[in-house]
């Protein structure tokens, strides 16, 4: 079986990422890099084992994380659909079965809350390890020379983010995306104005995984 570590080391993948990482950061954004990538393929993986899935459907879940931001080495706009279509096209190239390599492609197809629904488990963890990456890491403006007033909401919410982590709570049959904010870089709600779509979407898929979804900041449950 094709595993993430393959993917990894693949030169297309390689310089398709870059290509992906250059235009966000041409474009200002937070960022979407091998580091995002890398979480957001662990985190999908762990969701999926805790909920139950075989160590295939977990492998492929993981794939779905590492690819899910390719499609941006094209466009920013629709990165979801063109991403899944290159990641397809990758995998098959790379001898993955069809249907697996269509899993994949129908998990990246719906990872972003402007399109995505969560039409598989894999989807489902996609989504809930994608939205969970909130950190400061991920802000690339000066902020040294910057002040917090003249950051983007983006780039202030994920200063302000000390600590970000999805998991699965078994016992409770919850799915908890755990948030630490500084509010003294900025106050909750600008968390809400960006990351409300997010939070709707995450609790679809985690109702698709038959779990509860429970957001919790600063220590205080919310949802
Ligand atoms: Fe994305
Ligand atoms: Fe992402």
């Amino acid at each position: 079986m094709i595993t993430v570590s393959d993917v990894k080391k693949d030169e297309e993948v390689k310089a398709i990422m870059y290509m992906a990482e250059n235009q966000i950061e041409a474009l200002g954004f937070t960022e979407h890099s091998v580091r995002h990538s890398g979480i957001v393929s662990k985190w999908a993986g762990d969701i999926l084992r805790d909920v139950g899935a075989d160590e295939h459907r977990v492998e492929l879940a993981k794939i779905a994380g590492y690819l899910h931001d390719i499609g941006n080495s094209i466009n920013r706009y629709n990165h979801a659909q063109s991403g899944a279509i290159l990641a397809y096209k990758i995998l098959t190239r790379m001898g993955m079965p069809y249907m697996d390599a269509a899993e994949v492609m129908m998990a990246i197809g719906n990872h972003d809350e402007r399109e995505g629904l969560p039409v598989s488990d894999i989807t489902s963890a996609l989504i809930l390890a994608d939205k969970a990456d909130v950190h400061k890491s991920r802000v690339r403006a000066n902020t040294t020379r910057v002040s917090m007033e003249n950051l983007n909401i983006h780039d202030r919410v994920n200063l302000a983010a000390e600590k970000s982590l999805v998991y699965v709570n078994k016992e409770a049959g919850e799915v908890v995306l755990d948030i630490v904010i500084d509010t003294e870089k900025c106050p909750v709600m600008d968390y809400f104005e960006i990351y409300f779509g997010r939070m709707q979407l995450c609790r679809r898929a985690a109702d698709f995984l038959g779990k509860k979804f429970v957001l919790v900041i600063n220590g205080v449950r919310l949802l």
